[in-house]
């Protein structure tokens, strides 16, 4: 069946046919010849990868790098569930058993904090899969791979031209894994790269790929004849393919940067539904580059994402779904895995929807999509069919991702009847965890904290001082005696000295005293904000103090944001060994002191009435509580919490 918008379109990007014709009259059709070479270094110089061999498929690729790693019957290799068959067969065939780790909310990647638990005495590779064209956590999986000797085989099929922290998908492993499948960024119909970055393996993986001979190193004049020297096969891709693919990686910026513009308008398009709480858009972690693969939509459920597709099919535009999670598989389950085991990926591989996206697709077309996308949604709605939008409602899609699972918050003073309205059609649209601020005479009452999960977790004290222009708190004893030195954000490029410190600056919050976080997630968090801090994402300033020019482990630090006549500390920190000698009052003054530079008028700052100390610093350096706020998260039973 064709279809008006379809999922995909082969392109013809440049000199594609006049290249194939070129390779004709060049007077070698077969493996190995001058566009070939041309491919590999193209790959080899612009990705910084030892040696790149062209092969028949994505598959092929895989299967001879599953060869290369000499594994025997019962060894163990990690990798995700939520990927294509064949990253899983290339290692099955051999007599490896896959052993499937969970996946990122976030990314749909191989959850490396999951990595290391599934390690056993068996355990000899480690796949991740750059799903969408965007990176796996590689540091962190090539330091556990470090740390127990295994090798890593990067998956990079769909990942030819991304990037993790610089440098380019496929080249990080000890091998990597190409594919130009007529459905992936670059194609010449089927095809596929071996990407060989440990020299150990170069030259067996020149010979399992020509048959297992040492044809190569007879071209290369090394030997006299070429021989049968190893078990291999015919991996090599024919030179009219090479051809082809030639044409389409000269034009490799080009067809990228269509492919981003088409994925910013989607999101772009999308970002109203994904705040409306119809939809999730994809997330690129900071330090990836995309090379905008493909663009999915996470919808609420798996009915929801069937009842879509079916809707956008019978407008005549193909959306399409995949992988159906291997552990699921019958294979799969050969292997003794069963239903339930991976959670994530059972749950996000039944939401998400693939959109149309190519080269030609046109904006009109875009458009479409689009426009049918919110027809169906707010059709559904008024059949009752896909829950409203709660009113007074916001969801939080950064919580959301970092808890893995539905998170919002009321964003207004409710009656104990509105309250329980809004919590009601909150459980009923797929909400795990709800955050409410009560003003301080206003607490909630028990039956509603009883009925819905409440439990009250800070009383947060908001404290100010008003400044006046032109203030500024004279030097501190401390830095004139040169025992402290502060520095700005600035001489901070590496993000970590923080880490710890934000943690501390946690210590009291609502994230550490709510039992049911865990809390590994709440030093997660803090963490997080921490770095953000500190890239200027979540202030716009950041004093951190220094003791004897330790910067690595700074003894402390205060974030500021300024909100137009108000500058606001977000976080605030001193290392346990380094309390109690006046830290505190000296980052309070640094704030201080910048908040009146730029002519603000005030400065707030809010910690848990429990944080007595930090309560009674404020109050001797002149700020006087303002509001005292009840703050509650409501765990909301429902079928994903
Ligand atoms: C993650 C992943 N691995 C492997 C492959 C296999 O590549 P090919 O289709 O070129 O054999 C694909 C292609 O669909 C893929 O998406």
């Amino acid at each position: 069946m064709s279809y008006r918008i379809p999922f995909n379109k082969p392109l013809i990007a440049g000199k594609e046919l006049y290249y194939v014709a070129e390779a004709v009259t060049r007077g070698n059709v077969a493996a190995d010849g001058y566009f070939n070479k041309a491919c590999c270094r193209l790959f080899e110089q612009q990705f910084g990868i030892k040696k790149v061999l062209l092969v028949p498929s994505g598959t092929a690729a895989l299967e001879l790098a599953a060869m290369l790693c000499g594994l025997k019957p019962g060894d163990e290799v990690i990798m995700p569930s939520y990927t294509f068959v064949s990253t899983a067969s290339a290692f099955v065939r051999v007599g490896a058993r896959p052993v499937f780790v969970d996946i990122r909310p976030d990314t749909l990647n191989v959850d490396e904090k999951l990595i290391e638990a599934a390690i056993t005495e068996r355990t000899r590779v480690i796949v991740p899969v750059h799903y969408a064209g965007i990176g796996c956590e590689m540091d962190t999986i090539m330091e556990i791979a470090r740390r127990h000797n295994l090798l890593v085989v990067e998956d990079a099929a769909q990942g030819v031209n991304a990037f993790y922290k610089g440098r380019a998908l496929g080249s990080i492993g000890h091998l990597g894994c190409y594919s130009f499948h007529e459905t992936k960024n670059f194609i010449c119909g089927e095809g596929g790269a071996l990407c060989v970055n440990d020299e150990r393996f170069i030259e067996r993986a020149e010979i399992l790929r020509d048959k297992g001979t040492n044809r190569q190193k007879f071209f290369r004049g090394e030997v006299d004849k070429y021989t049968w020297v190893d078990v291999g096969s015919s991996y090599v891709m024919a030179e009219l393919l090479a051809a082809f693919l030639y044409g389409q990686l000269e034009q490799m910026e080009a067809i990228s940067h269509r492919r981003r513009e088409i994925f910013e308008r989607y999101d772009e398009l999308l970002a109203p539904l994904e705040e409306e709480g119809f939809l999730r858009r994809p997330r690129i972690p900071a330090e990836c580059q995309s090379n905008y693969h493909l663009y999915y939509i996470l919808l609420q459920d798996a009915a929801t994402r069937d009842a879509l597709m079916a809707y956008l099919k019978a407008q005549g535009i193909l959306a399409v779904f995949h992988y159906v999670p291997l552990h699921t598989s019958p294979m799969g389950q050969s292997f003794s895995y069963k239903v339930g085991q991976l959670p994530v990926t059972e749950d996000l591989a039944s939401r998400l929807l693939r959109l149309p996206l190519f080269y030609t697709l046109g904006e009109k077309d875009q458009e479409e999509v689009v426009t049918r996308i919110k027809q169906f949604f707010g059709a559904s709605k008024a059949n009752g069919g896909v829950p409203a939008t709660v009113p007074g409602l916001e969801y939080l899609s950064w919580d959301s991702d970092h808890f893995g699972f539905r998170v919002g918050k009321i964003t207004t003073q409710a009656s104990d009847c509105q309250l329980r309205q809004m919590l009601e059609a909150a459980r009923t649209a797929g909400y795990t965890l709800i955050y409410y601020r009560s003003v301080q005479e206003k607490l909630v009452a028990d039956d509603i904290l009883r009925q819905f999960g409440g439990i009250l977790v800070d009383n947060a004290v908001t404290f100010e001082k008003q400044l006046r222009t032109g203030d500024s708190v004279t030097p501190d004893q401390l830095v004139t005696d040169k025992l402290v030195e502060v520095l700005s954000a600035d001489n901070f490029k590496d993000e970590s000295p923080l880490d710890e410190l934000a943690i501390v600056a946690g210590q009291y919050s609502r994230f550490f005293q709510d039992v049911r976080i865990p809390p590994d997630r709440a030093r997660e968090l803090y963490r997080i904000w921490g770095r953000r801090a500190l890239r200027r994402e979540l202030a716009d300033e950041v004093f951190v103090a220094v003791q004897n020019g330790d910067v690595a482990r700074p003894a402390g630090f205060v974030a500021v944001k300024v909100e137009e006549r108000t500058a606001r500390i977000s976080l605030i920190s001193v290392a346990p060994m380094h309390q109690r000698q006046g830290l505190g009052r000296l980052l309070m003054a640094y704030a201080e002191n910048y908040a009146s530079e730029r002519k603000l008028s005030r400065l707030m700052v809010t910690t848990q009435f429990r944080n007595q100390p930090a309560c009674r610093l404020y109050e001797k350096m002149g700020y006087t509580p303002v509001t005292v706020e009840n703050v509650y998260h409501f765990w909301l039973d429902n079928t994903k919490g």
